[in-house]
C-alpha cells in the first residue's frame, strides 16, 4: 500500500477544511464575464482556429457552464454510491461511519453549490447553454456497474479535481475570482474524498482475485467510454451555444475542427487528467500491475 490514509485522519482534516456555501458564493454575487472562468489548460480555446479574442472568451464561458453542469451531474451519482457503501457499515468503526457520512454530506453540499453557481451563470450569460441528461438516467447507467468499477471512476474524479486546482488554477491569476474560489474550495474538500475513496476501493477489492480485479477494470473502461460519448454530445451542445452567443455560424470545415478539438479538451478535463494522476495510478498499481498497464494503454487517447 502506497499511503497511510485512515478514517480518523480524514475525518479530522475534513472538519478543519469545511466551508459554507455563502463563503464561496456570497448572496447577490455575480460572475465577471470580462474574465475567463476555466484555466486554459482545460478550456484549450487557443487550439480552435479562427476565433478572435472575444470569441475565445465566449467559448471559455461556455466551457465554464459545462464544468458546472458536468460536475453537478457527477456529484449526483457519487452521493447515492457513498450512502449505499456506508449503509452496511453503520455498526462498525465510529470514525469510518462519521467520515463516510461527512463525505456524503459534503457531496450534497457540492451539488447545491454547483446549482447556485449555475443560476448565477445563467443570470449573467444571457444566452441559453444546454447540458446532456437527464442526470438521473446517466447516474443509473453508471451505478448499474460493478461497485469496484464505480469506485474507481469516483476516485479518478476526486484526484482530477486536485489536478484542476493545483496544476492549472494556481498559476492562472486572471480567472474570474468567484470561479477560482469554486475550484479552490472544491479542491479543499475533495482532497479528503480522494483519501476516503482510496480506502473504499481497497475495501471493495479486498477479497478479489486477479480475474475479479481485471473484470472491474474492464467495467471501469466501459463507464469511461459511456462518459466519453456524453462529452461528445456535450461538445455539440457547446458549439450551438457558442454560435448563438458569438452571433455567427461556423462553416462545415470550421465546425468539424471545433468539435474534434473541443471534444479532446473535454476528454482531458473529465477523464485524462484523472487517469494521469499519480495517486490514481498508485492505487491501480496496488490493485494489480496489470490493472495499471491496462489503463495506461488507453490513457493517451484522453490527453
Ligand atoms: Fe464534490
Ligand atoms: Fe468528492
Amino acid at each position: 500500500m502506497y499511503h497511510s490514509f485512515s478514517y480518523e485522519g480524514v475525518l479530522a482534516s475534513s472538519q478543519r477544511a469545511a466551508w459554507k456555501i455563502e463563503e464561496v458564493l456570497p448572496d447577490g454575487a455575480s460572475l465577471d464575464f470580462s474574465r475567463p472562468f476555466l484555466p486554459e489548460t482545460l478550456a484549450r480555446t487557443a487550439g480552435v482556429e479562427g476565433l478572435d479574442v472575444r470569441e475565445r472568451l465566449i467559448l471559455n464561458h461556455v466551457r465554464g457552464h459545462e464544468y458546472l453542469s458536468i460536475f453537478g451531474l457527477v456529484e449526483e451519482f457519487i452521493l447515492p454510491f457513498v450512502l449505499d457503501h456506508a449503509r452496511p457499515l453503520l455498526n462498525g468503526d465510529d470514525h469510518r461511519v462519521r467520515a463516510l457520512l461527512q463525505f456524503a454530506g459534503e457531496e450534497a453540499k457540492h451539488i447545491h453549490l454547483f446549482r447556485c453557481f449555475h443560476e448565477t451563470f445563467v443570470r449573467g450569460f444571457g444566452e441559453g447553454c444546454s447540458v446532456i441528461g437527464p442526470a438521473d438516467a446517466i447516474g443509473a447507467e453508471i451505478l448499474r456497474h460493478d461497485p469496484l468499477a464505480v469506485a474507481l471512476v469516483i476516485l479518478q474524479v476526486e484526484w482530477m479535481t486536485q489536478a484542476h486546482y493545483v496544476d492549472s488554477v494556481h498559476r492562472n491569476g486572471d480567472l474570474d475570482p468567484l470561479f477560482a474560489s469554486l475550484l479552490r474550495h472544491h479542491w479543499m474538500e475533495e482532497a479528503q474524498h480522494a483519501r476516503l475513496d482510496t480506502l473504499m476501493v481497497e475495501a471493495l477489492a479486498e477479497s478479489r482475485s486477479e480475474v475479479g480485479i481485471m473484470a472491474a477494470v474492464e467495467q471501469y473502461l466501459e463507464i469511461g467510454a459511456f462518459i466519453d460519448a456524453g462529452l461528445k454530445a456535450q461538445t455539440e451542445l457547446n458549439l450551438s451555444a457558442f454560435e448563438r452567443a458569438a452571433g455567427r455560424t461556423l462553416n462545415s470545415a470550421e465546425r468539424d475542427a471545433f468539435l474534434a478539438q473541443q471534444h479532446q479538451a473535454a476528454r482531458w478535463t473529465y477523464l485524462g487528467s484523472g487517469m494521469a494522476h499519480e495517486r490514481f495510478r498508485a492505487t491501480l498499481r496496488d490493485l494489480s500491475p496489470a490493472a495499471l498497464a491496462r489503463v495506461e494503454a488507453v490513457a493517451p487517447a484522453f490527453r
